[in-house]
């Protein structure tokens, strides 16, 4: 032990994220010193406006716009980013691993894109990053993967970590209401951002893939090598089809490994309604893992928002407390793997799955026997067929359901159906999961 008398925090960045994180360390102080021995002290606060009420009661912490300096003060442990974005967050973390300070981020997009270079400068340095907050917010499903399921070879992870979307969606589901309808009130009531193009295109759902995949298998991941597809052409017509069929449509971030290779993608996702995840609606945030010892597991919580996320960056300042006060800074690694293998990422190309196919098809005799006929030469086996509606003039929605099939082929049969003169615009596309209940 140590003889510390307390555990020294400066964060940069005063805002959502940053305005919780100070909120949790001033109002649960108490339970904090209680857990860790010593208190956590808040010392600075640097961010470029110090001037307005964030509604937080600082006491005696010191407010600054000197980043640079809370970094290098020789009486601060831990240096909590929480500015978000690649610049100049990059350059904070990199600079506070080389004055030997620990570091705690909420920054996904950064890790996802840039974490090996700031895992091996911390490794290098004998520093920890904490990042529990990256995904999934209050959920500590970065821990539970790291320790809690430690023992396990993990099968697969099957995400909904992005609350914008599953908001829109739920309220596509239960008030069969039109996505962009959805989204304007979704902005209106600050659950989107006012750009919502990372959330609603997948790009914030791929980037929390990049730090599950990375932990859940020990391989470093390519973020670019993440298949992505937003959820922005979803209808109201395909959420009634699904629900038909005893399906929900959720955006999912997946992750599995298979025949020496890893899968990871973020798309929307066909899932059985009473499937764990697909019950999580709302803002909600939902994983279903799958170890091969602990079988099928379930978090679900809140994904965002300052207080839960402010509670998963508070956890790893206590988590690297702990470690300071046993002298053991470092012990778990960052990248939570003392040995890594490299595993590749299948291309999305080469992945199988079952898939829900909604063609613009004209209500012609013949024109079933003509799409399923292109199925079949590609291999595609057809499970099931719904159509609705009648009327030879215009195109009626057909939907097949395919037992499992290469992506490869699916898109080459598409690439020839969406240019017969049967079928009047591009086929809609989602894949299905069964998942492992
Ligand atoms: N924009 C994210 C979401 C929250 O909608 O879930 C932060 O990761």
């Amino acid at each position: 032990m140590t003889s510390k008398k307390s555990i020294n925090v400066g964060i940069i960045g005063f805002g959502t994220v940053g305005s919780g994180t100070a909120c949790i360390l001033i109002e649960n102080a108490d339970i904090i010193k209680r857990r860790l021995g010593i208190p956590v002290k808040l010392k600075k606060i640097a961010d470029l406006d110090i001037k307005r009420d964030r509604g937080v009661k600082l006491g005696d912490v010191q407010l600054t716009n000197d980043a640079k300096g809370l970094i290098t003060d020789p009486d601060i442990d831990i240096v909590v980013e929480l500015i978000g974005g690649y610049k100049p967050a990059k350059e904070f973390i990199l600079d506070a691993i080389k004055h030997k300070k620990h570091v705690v981020t909420a920054n996904k997009a950064l890790l996802a894109v840039h974490g090996e270079e700031i895992y091996a400068a911390a490794q290098k340095a004998g520093v920890t990053v904490g990042f529990e907050a990256s995904v999934a917010g209050g959920i500590p499903i970065l821990r539970s993967l790291r320790d809690g399921l430690a023992a396990n070879q993990i099968e697969s992870i099957y995400g909904i970590v992005n609350g914008t979307c599953n908001y829109i969606l739920t309220l596509m589901t239960n008030e069969g209401r039109k996505f962009d309808e959805v989204l304007k009130e979704a902005q209106a009531k600050g659950y989107a951002e006012a750009d919502p193009t990372f959330d609603i295109e997948g790009i914030d759902s791929a980037h929390k893939l990049a730090i599950l995949t990375m932990l859940a298998f020990g391989t470093p991941v390519k973020f670019e090598d993440i298949y992505t597809e937003g959820i922005s052409k979803i209808t109201p017509l395909d959420i009634d089809f699904a629900r038909d069929l005893g399906y929900k449509i959720k955006l999912l971030a997946i992750t599995k490994k298979a025949r020496g290779e890893v899968e990871a993608r973020v798309h929307p996702t066909m899932l059985p309604g009473d499937f764990s995840i697909a019950t999580v609606d709302g803002v909600f945030n939902a994983l279903n893992v799958v170890g091969n010892a602990v079988g099928s597991t379930m978090f679900s919580g809140r994904g965002a928002g300052d207080m839960p996320t402010g509670s998963a960056v508070v956890s790893d300042i206590m988590d690297i407390g702990r470690d300071i006060l046993s002298g053991c800074a470092g012990r778990m690694p960052v990248a939570a793997f003392r040995e890594r293998e490299p595993l590749k990422i299948r291309k999305m190309e080469d992945i199988t799955s079952c898939y829900y196919l909604r063609f613009a098809a004209m209500d012609k005799p013949g024109v079933l026997s003509r799409i399923s006929g292109v199925l079949g030469k590609n291999n595609i086996s057809i499970e099931s067929v719904i159509q609705k509606g009648r009327g030879a003039a215009e195109a009626v929605p057909l939907v097949m359901m395919t037992h499992e099939a290469v992506e490869r082929n699916v898109r080459s049969a598409l690439a020839e159906i969406n240019t017969m003169d049967c079928v009047a615009g591009p086929t809609m596309v989602i894949r299905v999961e069964e998942g492992q209940k």
